[in-house]
């Protein structure tokens, strides 16, 4: 059984790894992180650390680390399933059902009416039938068809009394399951579209290819009232659990869509799951339907355009607004287009997305809605900005969605545009800016307000809050750059060589808030240097550093200040001026920076052979593998 990633985020998005492994471990808090003594191997000071802002441990004794979940398997021996059903119950956050509870996809089918097959299907759909659909559908030629009783009365409830070959097992009708009828009724929607000049004739005027139309399983709904209930007289039940036919008030039963333009929505794994249908012309109202949520269809996780673009293997991803933009995007040549089903996009559909790629890009329209739109979506999106992920925000031009420009503009100007989309620190910049007279002191003041409003939703520890607050004081020309004060003391100055680990500290004391980035080095490096005294330090001021850059620095600066001469002389030799330019790149240059020295302590504990097991060396190995891929994909990503 599969648990969704975004089933698993949410979980232990709510659940605190101090308390889950506190249960099992007395730990004792000094600066950021918590420690105490190993449950997995015997020791008696305490290497095993555990980081709240993380949710991670981490023994530096026999290298054990991993998340809660992790955790509670170790601990317990017990498996990935077992845990998270625990985790799920403590945390009310339900498990997906329909892989523990097959019952929910089945229905009751209706014995087969005694009747010819409804004459409006086409046998073709037929052919295309999966190995799965067990149950023969209306359409398929039925063997009975001829022995057509004239009067039900004669066969009592039981149509197939009077075949004393039929076995008895099979008068009984096994129950549907709501996967094949889903994927019967895609089948029977693109079996009509050649039935309906309009309708092709529509696709054809939105510009799209008969393979789009193929590979997107696009099809027709007549305008019957109830084909539906015609082609699938025995899964009445199924096709109103889908929500696909409806009851008027007088009773009567009627299908849900008619008359429009089906597109098929499909699941992770390429399962259909639901449909949205267009009208046929912009006098219809309302434009859309999609078929309600139902057991198998969850508007709220699931993105139309993924299971395709993860077929395609689309490196980028772009969340636009409509299926019609998904599509010709694809068209065009644009992989990982995805789009909300008719609803407002949400944390989950964005963490769904953050799990593709750390970096996604999300498209506006230009227009008031857009940016009321861009803003909601902005305070979604910031309580997940961690781990260097990273958002860029395509505005388009005025009464435009992707579709209509990327048919415009074509590929390679399309490709442009989107490639200079802003990263989210000039969006927010710009937007924050549009309303303000930033040359007056007041509307500056009025801006940095704003930005802290934005700031609180980032997430707690990460350096990122404090980055954009630094980006928006230099462009509002608010504050000075920092330079440390000249001393001009000659037994500091002859040395002007600054080595990596000094490079580090001139970072640190400039922009505190990356030792985020660099806390990982504190367990490897050597307690010899000075950035061993100075990450310790920051081990423990960290979490008090003041939200205001300038004093944050002044902080830092006080509480390493037994080793000001050192500090010195380097920050008068480092030259950081590449952790000045964006928030972004900031960010990006510590985590590849320390990545990097990780790596190089590492290799040194291995050569220098300061192990003193064979199962630490092999730990040690294993983590070298694992910073060395790391390292080697943000060397691809330059
Ligand atoms: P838009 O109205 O922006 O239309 O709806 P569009 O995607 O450009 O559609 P075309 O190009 O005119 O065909 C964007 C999305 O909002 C949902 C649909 O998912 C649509 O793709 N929507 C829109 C509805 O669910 N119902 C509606 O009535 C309209
Ligand atoms: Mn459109």
């Amino acid at each position: 059984m599969a648990i969704p990633q975004h089933t698993i985020d949410q979980i232990l998005d709510r659940t605190d790894i101090i308390d889950v492994i506190g249960q099992f471990v007395k730990l004792k808090k000094t600066g950021r992180t918590y420690s105490g003594c190993c449950p997995f191997h015997q020791e008696k000071s305490p290497s095993f650390h555990v980081y709240r802002d993380k949710q991670y441990f981490h023994c530096f004794g026999c290298q054990a680390n991993g998340n809660a979940i992790r955790f509670l398997m170790d601990i317990g021996s017990r498996n990935f399933i077992e845990v998270m059903k625990d985790l799920s119950s403590q945390t009310g956050i339900e498990l997906p059902k329909d892989n523990f509870d097959s019952n929910k996809l089945k229905y009751k089918r209706e014995a087969p009416k005694p009747k010819a097959p409804a004459p409006a299907v086409q046998p073709a759909a037929a052919e295309k039938k999966t190995a799965s659909n067990e149950q023969a559908p209306a359409f398929e030629h039925d063997p009975f068809a001829e022995f057509q009783p004239q009067d039900d009365a004669f066969y009592g409830n039981d149509p197939f009394a009077a075949f004393d070959q039929t076995p008895a097992f099979e008068q009984t009708q096994p129950d549907g399951n709501l996967y094949d009828l889903l994927e019967n009724i895609v089948q029977f929607y693109e079996s009509q579209l050649p039935n309906s000049q309009t309708a092709q004739q529509y696709f054809k005027q939105r510009g799209l290819s008969a393979e789009t139309i193929a590979y997107w399983r696009l099809g027709y709904a007549p305008e019957d009232w109830q084909h539906l209930e015609k082609a699938f007289p025995q899964d009445i039940e199924g096709l109103k659990v889908l929500g696909l036919i409806r009851t008027s008030d007088s009773g009567r039963d009627f299908d849900l869509l008619r008359d429009r333009v089906i597109f098929p929505i499909r699941d992770a794994k390429g399962r259909v799951v639901g449909f949205g249908g267009r009208a046929l012309n912009d006098e219809i109202k309302p434009k859309y339907i999609n078929s309600p949520d139902s057991e198998v269809f969850h508007k709220n996780q699931l993105l139309y355009g993924l299971y395709e673009g993860r077929k395609q293997k689309a490196q980028d991803w772009l969340m636009v607004e409509g299926y019609m933009d998904v599509i010709a995007l694809q068209q065009y040549g644009i992989a990982g287009a995805v789009a909300t089903l008719g609803t407002a996009s949400n944390t989950e559909h964005l963490n769904i997305l953050f799990k593709q790629n750390s970096r996604i890009t999300i498209a506006f329209d230009g227009d008031a809605a857009g940016q009321k739109a861009a803003r909601r979506t902005l305070e979604i999106a910031l309580p997940l900005l961690n781990d260097g992920r990273e958002l860029k925000f395509f505005v388009l031009p005025n009464e435009h969605d992707p579709d209509s420009l990327i048919r415009r503009e074509g590929i390679e100007n399309f490709r442009r545009l989107l490639d200079t989309a802003p990263l989210l620190s000039e969006f927010v910049f710009a937007h924050l800016t549009q309303n303000f007279d930033v040359a007056s002191p007041e509307g500056k003041s009025q801006v940095m307000g704003e930005l802290k409003q934005l700031t609180e939703l980032l997430p707690k520890g990460g350096s990122y809050r404090y980055l954009l607050q630094q980006y928006f004081r230099e462009k509002l020309g608010f504050s000075r750059k920092w330079q440390p004060q000249v001393n001009n003391d000659a037994s500091l100055s002859f040395s002007t060589k600054i080595d990596a680990e000094e490079y580090v500290i001139a970072i640190l004391i400039n922009h505190p808030y990356l030792y985020i980035h660099f806390e990982p080095l504190r367990a490897l490096i050597s307690p010899d240097l000075l950035l061993f005294n100075i990450l310790n330090i920051f081990n423990i001021i960290f979490d008090d550093l003041p939200d205001d850059p300038e004093l944050s620095r002044y902080y830092a600066l006080g509480a390493c200040s037994a080793y000001h001469h050192e500090l010195h002389n380097i920050l008068e030799n480092a030259n950081i001026s590449d952790y000045t330019s964006s928030p972004e790149q900031a960010d990006k240059l510590a985590a590849d920076f320390s990545t990097k020295l990780q790596y190089e302590c590492l290799q040194q504990k291995i050569k220098s052979k300061k192990f003193s097991s064979l199962a630490e060396m092999r730990n040690l190995k294993q983590k070298i593998y694992e910073i060395g891929k790391k390292r080697s994909l943000t060397l691809l990503d330059e």
